[in-house]
Parts: C-alpha cells; structure tokens; sequence
C-alpha cells in the first residue's frame, strides 16, 4: 500500500481501553492505513493520557470545565487538530457531546464507538456503564457494540460496523461491559478505523 498515512486523533475521558486497541493493532498492523499522530484528553486525570505516554503518542488535555464554553471547549480542540494536520478523528470513550458546529466541519472525518447495537440504548444519557444497565433492566439477551460515524444526532451516524455478543445469566453492569469490549469493542473499532482510513487515503 503505498500513499501517506491518515492523520488521526483519538479522543478519550477515561480508562481508554479503547485507545490501547488501537495503538496495539497499529503496532500489529491491522491499522496500516492511518496514523494516531493526537490523544485528546478532555479529563487531566484519565488513565488514557498514561497510555498515550508510554506510547510516545503527543497528547493534550482540554477541559470544558476550564474553557468556560461549549465553543471555547471545541475552538481549542480545533486548534490542536489544525496544529496536527488531523484528517480523522476517533471518539473512544469520549464523555462530552459534539455540537453540530463541531461536527458539520469533519463530515464523515469522526467515528465513534458505542457499546450496544444502535438503535438501542444510544442516544443523549446512554454512555459507559449506564448502556449495560439499561441493557441488563430490559432483558435483553443479546447486546454489542457499534461503530458509527457521528453527525450532529448523538449516536445517530451511518453506522459503519456492528459486532453482537451475549448476555449471559448473572451478568453484572460491569461484567457485561467487559465481555463487550473484550469480544467486541476492541475489535471492532481498530478494523473500523482502518476501513475509513484506507477510504480516506483512496480518496486523498
Ligand atoms: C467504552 O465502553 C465505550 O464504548 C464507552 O465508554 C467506554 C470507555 O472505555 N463509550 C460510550 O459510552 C460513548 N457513548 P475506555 O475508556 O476504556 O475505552
């Protein structure tokens, strides 16, 4: 595959788990078509910066708290994108929501993951351990991830790729989330990335 690489920035809040996959399949080469060249942290205390460092990955941290302002909040983050050279932008685990004059900027340029099957548990409200739970009170016997581009509807993209895994009986908020991401997220979303990035990199 010739060409230059996608320059990407993931965005994290917390444990980044999913930031982790990422930058383990690109060492492995599952994501050969793009770059993680930015971490964004929108939280100074997530373990995800820790990550980022031990990877040599430059990350900054923006707090909306300190910026006063959804637009300050997103006019920072844009000019660390602009800083960058970032041509794809990956939500993992990021806890803020996007305004559509965010959004509308990078049309098909963001990804997101979500964990269940869109179009349920999603939406406004539904993020981390809360989608697990409310999948658990339904009864749902089968759940998963998404991976979707986002618009300016939260969790309301094309969806780009979808894995179901199993509720099992005695399943616990936190034991369900981790079989989903294990079996699910951490799959899904390096193998999404690659798939946008290589568009991307056709197109460029
Ligand atoms: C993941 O399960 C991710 O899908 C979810 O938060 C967790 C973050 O874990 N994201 C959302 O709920 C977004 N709506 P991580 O920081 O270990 O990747």
């Amino acid at each position: 595959m010739s060409g230059q690489k996608i320059n990407i920035a993931v965005f994290v809040s917390g444990g980044g788990t999913n930031l982790q996959a990422l930058i383990d399949k690109q060492k492995s080469g599952v994501i050969s078509s793009g770059e993680i060249r930015l971490v964004v942290s929108s939280n100074k205390d997530a373990f995800a910066l820790e990550r980022a460092k031990k990877a040599g990955i430059p990350a900054v941290v923006v707090s909306k708290k300190e910026c006063g302002s959804q637009e300050a909040f997103e006019k920072k983050i844009r000019e660390y994108l602009k800083q960058y050279n970032i041509e794809l932008i990956v939500l993992a685990g990021f806890m803020c929501i996007l305004s559509e004059g965010f959004t509308s900027k990078y049309p098909k340029r963001i990804v997101n993951v979500h964990p269940s099957l869109i179009p349920s548990f999603c939406g406004k409200g539904f993020y981390g351990l809360k989608v697990h739970e409310a999948a658990l009170d339904y009864g749902v016997k089968v759940t998963g991830a998404t991976v979707h581009f986002v618009n300016e509807v939260p969790d309301g993209g094309e969806i780009i790729m979808q894995k179901a895994v199993e509720v099992q009986d005695g399943d616990t908020p936190e034991t369900l989330q981790k079989r989903v991401m294990v079996n699910a997220e951490w799959i899904i979303l390096p193998q999404a990335v690659e798939k946008v990035s290589a568009q991307l990199q056709k197109n460029k």
